[in-house]
């Protein structure tokens, strides 16, 4: 294995995840090439009612999102965090360009293959918008962001990736993002919220097993990129909901006592043993309304889906 590889965040992290009482691994190393592409498949999913709803916000709401946004800033820069493929966020870039409201998009992502993906297929579909696309992580990009254009933003981070964190640790994450714009900026979230507790838990245990998959995936990405021995086949993706709580959490589960391997470090597994993978955190409206408050945001609408199952807040700071 070469040095960079084995001083590398990806592998540090890992380590430090599977030595853990218990054990984790962080849901931002699932988007590799393969996880980019299996999370396109989960999107068009029948039990993944998700993007279907939120598609339906931006397609039939995204006018009145950039015109909220334009009522106090009449020109601003659209920044994404986690943009994806943005196929929906396309609708609300297409509607500030119709209002004059906007002529740049920062789309952000850790998949350096989506950002390449944005700044080659936006172009020609969005004439007049400035696509400048940031691979790497959220914050730092932002930054970068903020020091080159003084001009206000309206920032989005849709797809319930809010819910890829525990509540306390979203309220420290908006805290954070707060602290990077400035006043009388827009932030637009997405947030899926509490619903009958088994259509959620449908929506990540899929009957053609694509969530099955993109859990394993991240085994068999520690294998090519770390040299790590993993037997995917001998882990079984479990997925659980507490409709209390609202979270939604995967787990792989070591179907026997195994041991992985990598390079010089081996990591034991007791039989039945969970890797937690990922949280999935639902939220009602009074809930939404809290994180707002305490993370010192002025909620300024709320664009619902027609069935109510998601919801696109949009706050200023
Ligand atoms: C749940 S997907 C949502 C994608 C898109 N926003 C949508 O709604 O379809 C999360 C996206 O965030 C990106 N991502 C995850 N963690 C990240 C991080 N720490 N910094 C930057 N991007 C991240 C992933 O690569 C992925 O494209």
């Amino acid at each position: 294995m070469n040095d960079i590889l084995v001083d590398s965040p990806f592998r540090q992290d890992v380590l430090k995840g599977l030595s853990s009482n218990p054990k984790y691994l962080l849901p931002k190393y699932f988007y590799d090439a393969k996880g980019d592409q299996l999370f396109q498949q989960i999107m068009g999913c029948p039990e993944y009612y998700l993007t279907r709803a939120e598609e339906e916000i931006l397609r039939t709401q995204s006018r009145q999102i950039i015109q909220s946004c334009a009522g106090t800033n009449p020109m601003f820069d659209v920044i994404e965090l986690g943009a994806g493929d943005a196929s929906k966020t396309l609708y609300l870039l297409q509607e500030a360009l119709r209002l004059r409201c906007s002529r740049q998009y920062y789309p952000i992502d850790i998949s350096t293959g989506m950002v390449d993906y944005l700044d080659r297929m936006l172009p020609p579909i969005l004439k007049g918008m400035q696509i400048s696309g940031r691979a790497g992580e959220y914050f730092p990009m932002l930054e970068h962001i903020q020091a080159e254009s003084p001009t206000a933003k309206l920032v989005v981070f849709l797809g319930a990736t809010i819910g890829n964190m525990l509540p306390e640790e979203a309220l420290g994450f908006l805290e954070q993002l707060r602290g990077l714009l400035q006043e009388g900026d827009y932030l637009l979230v997405g947030f899926d919220l509490k619903k009958n507790p088994q259509v959620i838990l449908d929506a990540y245990n899929d009957k053609e097993g694509l969530t099955r998959d993109f859990n394993l995936n991240l085994l068999h990405r520690m294998n090519r990129e770390l040299g790590a021995d993993f037997k995917p086949n001998q882990f079984e993706h479990f997925p659980v909901y507490d409709p209390i709580t609202g979270s939604c959490k995967s787990y792989l589960i070591s179907l026997l006592a195994q041991q992985v391997t990598f390079d010089d470090t081996v990591i034991a597994f007791e039989r039945d043993e969970p890797i937690y993978m990922e949280i999935s955190q639902k939220y009602n409206e009074a809930e939404i309304q809290e994180l707002a408050a305490k993370a010192g945001y002025e909620p300024v609408d709320a664009f619902f889906d027609s069935c109510h199952q998601f919801v696109d807040v949009l706050w200023r700071v």
